[in-house]
């Protein structure tokens, strides 16, 4: 037989069935091929009817030798920019077990707390350390960066406007001396809304004027300068105002933190504390505010309740308060946010503890001092009397300024150069008194500050070792920290790397992740993480760069995001892109704002109106009304697709100001509706702009496209069509793909230029968002090819038939299309089954993790139904054992349909079953340990133990609990103390 010398395919690594496997796959739901199956699935106006451009796929050691290369046109220079971004050392063991480890980053978010307690009290670490730093008493699970942190603050202010004398008050003024990116954040996210920014100097600010409601300010400054803020707080909050105060996390350490000077939120990064600075991303925003607030704060908040069997547990807490839950009432529309980060963030808190974290600091600021004294000696004036870690140094004049920046960037060191004649020095955890040594020296040899030598080296000499000499961190009173933080045993046990190392283990076993089982979440898309992808996240060339470094610096960085942009107009038959929005929601505000600045440029600035339709993911309306749009809802039909009636009604209703359609495709309900061009065209007609929900674009490439179907613009939801990782909730992209007609207003950036000629104001923090995570959608699309990404597709779409046509014998499945034939995902519906025996979908997904499965989507978009969406990344036996798991829980049902089983005591009710329970003395229930623990053979040599049994929500929620369990209350029967 002759040999084929053809290198491996990614594609066959990628998706998980083989040619025979597929055929009798196909032949099992009555398909005589996978072209059939795509006709009888997808409409035909829609179906693209050339290839997708894209270059031919590659061997994943090719590609990642061909990356290298591209990697080393990025220049790592020792930064000094700060402005929110410094960089850091990540903990070995933490960047291994952690960053680089798929037991931890290929975790779905932890709604199924059972399963989820690993990283559940990951988040309750992080927590407790940003509420102990801050001062504050209650922190979210994590933001998407600082940016929008403080965007999310003055959205939560302006909805709580207190009193009569605020309720009217438009005006949110924030402090000069925030960063540039917080402050247009901000700014555009206050736009739509009408509210007035105002940016200043707060000590000239009027507190008591009747317009202002909220105030921001930055500590330490932006230029580094650090003030005691009490005694304006004091009068702000006298007035009913209230303030937040955007924070160095690290810095609190050391300064009396913003809480405790009476701000109301205290927000930030958390990117100093061991996440890379990635060129801008991803690190995890935090907020802290007061725990009065519980019911308005952003984003998800973690929680303390008890289990079935009386243990402490944690879990996600006042989830019916989330945001994007209350759609066209929400003020926020947070939904995927920064989880795997602020997880190293607790575990750098963790690994470092108090004592550690304050070492850290008192470095940092030490080495200011030195600094701040060498300059001093060579005769240079530095701006402010009191700071952490930032200088701003006062130079001549530009002349001067221009001389260091050249003699900066030949020892490759980066600074950061004011508008006027200063400059900034930011000192982080990497830097040392060699360091502050090479800078005194840069200084020294500026013209006027010493005699040159033959080497234009200065010969003013300055001993950096003797200046350090008695540097002591003394600050007064009014900003010297006194009280104690994270005192909690968990920052005080694990210092050691075999304690840290331990400690994660046993935390990720907690945890069911891809690495156990298929997660066949529908709409969430969880598929295949591969390693070859993963790979390039940490090179230093993409990791240790900073988002405002010279952009000559970060040519490798350009070079990827150009090839990117090209990939994802092929794919969408687009023509711009913007690389920023953070997440699938933050695209569909930026998507919106976009469509909002298109029409106010054609004079139409009253098309205010968006329609979405009653099935949409609760962020649509969420960023609808962010975008300052007012919701119309449009129905759906019984077959689950958008009325067209219904829709050309309200469309012609608002003829005069429809401004957009929100619209999934394929739909919510996992159908390819034949009508979408149509729907599209009424739109249109009426003067609209269609935003596509990429959510379930994975059904789309290579078959369809967003451009095909008429859209006009649409997010890509990076962390599920394109692979990168769902890190447990987070770090995710939702770039948005437009028309060329859109191209002008795709968002800006203060720092570095980006976006459209007549941009909208930036939407994140860093101008390319989480850049260092493109590289994984990159890398899949060059692994792949179009031939890949098609059979993805198709593959995506066999695989949730099969399923579908497999479990519909024993369960009622929702909505298919014209042919009977589901798109990539597809709905059972369990609300009868509450009839006949009493059990709810809760019941269910509790039971499928005894089967060692992560439960579907629950309850989206259909109340007591699951979704479920295999990829195509699934083997056929993975998928065979699904259905066998689900079969085996439909006749537990029908044992109890028919008495067989107890009403109340059975398998279902009280799953899931822990190894305490199974292994327990005592077991009173009617069924046995065996038919609990091990329902299917498979169970009995590979079993993945739930950590807790069934997790007691309402307790939760009415004992509010939201930072770390004292050791003690995990003995036996202990449960947690309430905070109300
Ligand atoms: C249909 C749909 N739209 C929007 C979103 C929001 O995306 P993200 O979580 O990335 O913000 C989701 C999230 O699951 C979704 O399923």
């Amino acid at each position: 037989m002759s040999i084929n010398f053809n290198k491996e395919r990614f594609l066959h690594r990628h998706i998980g069935t083989n040619p025979r496997q597929i055929r009798e796959m196909l032949s099992a739901i009555g398909a005589s091929s996978l072209d059939e199956l795509m006709d009888q699935t997808v409409p035909k106006n829609i179906r693209l009817t050339r290839e997708v451009e894209l270059d031919e796929p590659m061997s994943e050691y090719r590609f990642l030798e061909e990356f290298r290369e591209l990697a080393s046109e990025n220049k790592i220079f020792d930064s000094y920019i700060g402005m929110g971004y410094h960089e850091t050392l990540t903990p070995n063991v933490i960047l291994r077990n952690v960053l680089e480890n798929p037991g931890w980053y290929t975790a779905y978010t932890p709604y199924q707390a059972e399963i989820a307690q690993g990283r559940l009290e990951a988040l309750i670490n992080f927590q407790t350390m940003v509420a102990d730093l801050t001062g504050r008493e209650l922190a979210n699970a994590s933001l998407l960066d600082e940016g929008t942190a403080a965007a999310e603050a003055m959205s939560m202010f302006y909805a709580m406007r207190r009193g009569n004398k605020r309720k009217g008050a438009h005006t949110f003024f924030v402090s000069e001396g925030c960063h540039p990116q917080t402050i247009e954040v901000v700014k555009g996210r206050a736009e739509p809304l009408d509210i007035e920014v105002m940016v200043g100097d707060h000590g000239e600010l009027d507190v008591s004027d009747p317009e202002l409601f909220g105030i921001l300010l930055q500590y330490p400054g932006t230029d580094g300068s650090v003030a005691d803020y009490s005694g304006f707080i004091e009068a702000a909050r006298a007035q009913g105002n209230q303030v937040a105060v955007a924070a160095d996390l690290l810095s609190l350490t050391l300064l009396t933190p913003p809480g405790e000077m009476g701000a109301d939120a205290v927000v930030g990064t958390t990117q100093r504390f061991g996440v890379p600075m990635g060129f801008g991303g991803p690190h995890a925003g935090y907020f802290a505010t007061r725990e009065n607030y519980k019911r308005k704060i952003p984003g998800r908040i973690i929680g303390v309740s008890k289990d079935a069997e009386g243990n402490p547990v944690y879990r996600m807490a006042l989830q019916t308060r989330e945001q994007h839950i209350r759609r066209e009432k929400a003020t926020s529309n947070i939904c995927t946010a920064q989880v795997l980060l602020a997880v190293i963030a607790g575990f750098y808190g963790v690994y470092h503890g108090p004592g550690g974290l304050r070492r850290i600091a008192e470095r940092i600021h030490g080495l200011a001092r030195v600094m701040h004294r060498g300059l001093q000696s060579l005769g240079f004036s530095v701006e402010h009397e009191h700071y952490f870690d930032t200088l701003k140094v006062r130079l001549e004049s530009n002349a001067r300024k221009e001389e260091l920046k050249k003699a900066a960037l030949a020892r490759q060191i980066n600074l950061r150069y004011f508008e006027d004649t200063s400059v900034g020095i930011a000192f982080d955890q990497v830097k040392d008194l060699d360091d502050v040594d090479q800078l005194l020296s840069l200084f020294a040899g500026l013209e006027g500050a010493g005699d040159e030598s033959d080497d234009g080296e200065s010969d003013l000499q300055v001993d950096v070792r003797q200046l350090a000499e008695g540097v002591t961190v003394d600050y007064p009173d009014s900003l010297t920290r006194t009280s104690s933080y994270m005192e909690h045993e968990v920052f005080n046990l694990y210092h050691t790397e075999h304690e840290m190392l331990r400690y994660l283990k046993v935390l990720e076993n907690r945890d069911l992740s891809l690495v156990h089982s298929m997660i066949s979440l529908g709409s969430c898309t969880m598929k295949l993480n591969a390693t070859a992808e993963m790979i390039p996240l940490t090179w230093p060339e993409f990791s240790s760069i900073h988002p405002f470094a010279p952009q000559d610096q970060a040519r490798g960085y350009h070079l990827l995001f150009e090839k990117f942009k090209e990939q994802l107009k092929a794919v969408t038959g687009f023509e711009a892109v913007s690389l920023q929005p953070n997440s699938g929601a933050q695209g569909e505000f930026a998507g919106l704002m976009t469509i909002r600045a298109y029409h106010r440029h054609r004079g139409e600035e009253h098309r205010r109106v968006t329609i979405v339709p009653d099935s949409a993911h609760g962020t649509n309306p969420a960023s609808a009304v962010m975008a300052g749009m007012e919701v119309v809802v449009t129905q759906c039909d019984e077959h689950g697709n958008i009325d067209p009636d219904d829709l050309r009604e309200k469309a012609e209703q608002h003829s005069e100001d429809l401004a957009a359609l929100m619209v999934t495709y394929p739909s919510t309900h996992g159908v390819f509706e034949e009508d979408i061009k149509e729907i599209c065209r009424v739109v249109h007609d009426y003067g609209g702009l269609v935003y596509m929900d990429g959510a379930n674009m994975n059904a789309q490439v290579g078959l369809t496209s967003p451009a095909e179907i008429g859209a006009d613009v649409c997010h890509l939801n990076l962390h599920k069509t394109f692979c990168i990782p769902h890190g447990g909730g987070g770090p995710g992209m939702g770039p948005i793909v437009a028309t060329r007609q859109l191209e002008p207003f795709l968002p800006g950036h203060p720092v570095v230029s980006t976006g459209g000629g007549q941009a909208i104001d930036a939407i994140s923090a860093a101008p390319w968002g989480s850049a260092s995570i493109l590289p994984i959608s990159y890398a899949y699309i060059k692994l792949m090819g179009n031939e890949g990404l098609t059979r993805a597709t198709e593959i995506a779409i066999l695989n949730a038939n099969y399923l579908k046509d497999r479990l519909e014998e024993h369960y009622p499945v929702l909505y298919t299309g014209q042919n009977g034939r589901a798109a990539h995902e597809f709905i059972v519906d369990l609300r009868p089954f509450k009839q006949s025996a009493n059990v709810e979908s809760v019941d269910v997904a509790k039971r499928l993790m005894d089967y060692g499965f992560h439960a579907p989507t629950m309850s989206f978009p259909v109340p007591g139904t699951l979704m479920i969406e295999p990829t195509e990344s699934e083997s056929k036996a993975e998928l065979d054992r699904f259905c066998e798991a689900m079969i085996a829980i439909r006749e537990e049902i029908r044992a109890i349909e028919k008495g067989a089983s107890d009403a109340e005591d059975n398998p279902l009710k009280n799953a899931p079953h822990t190894m305490r329970t199974v292994m327990a003395s005592v077991w009173d229930h009617p069924y046995s340990r065996e038919e609990a623990a091990f329902p299917l053979d498979y169970l009995r040599f590979d079993k993945f133990w739930p950590a807790v049994s069934r997790v007691d929500d309402a307790y939760g929620d009415r004992n509010l609990m939201c930072s770390c369990v004292p050791m003690e209350a995990y003995s036996e029967g202990q449960q947690p103390a309430a905070v109300d």
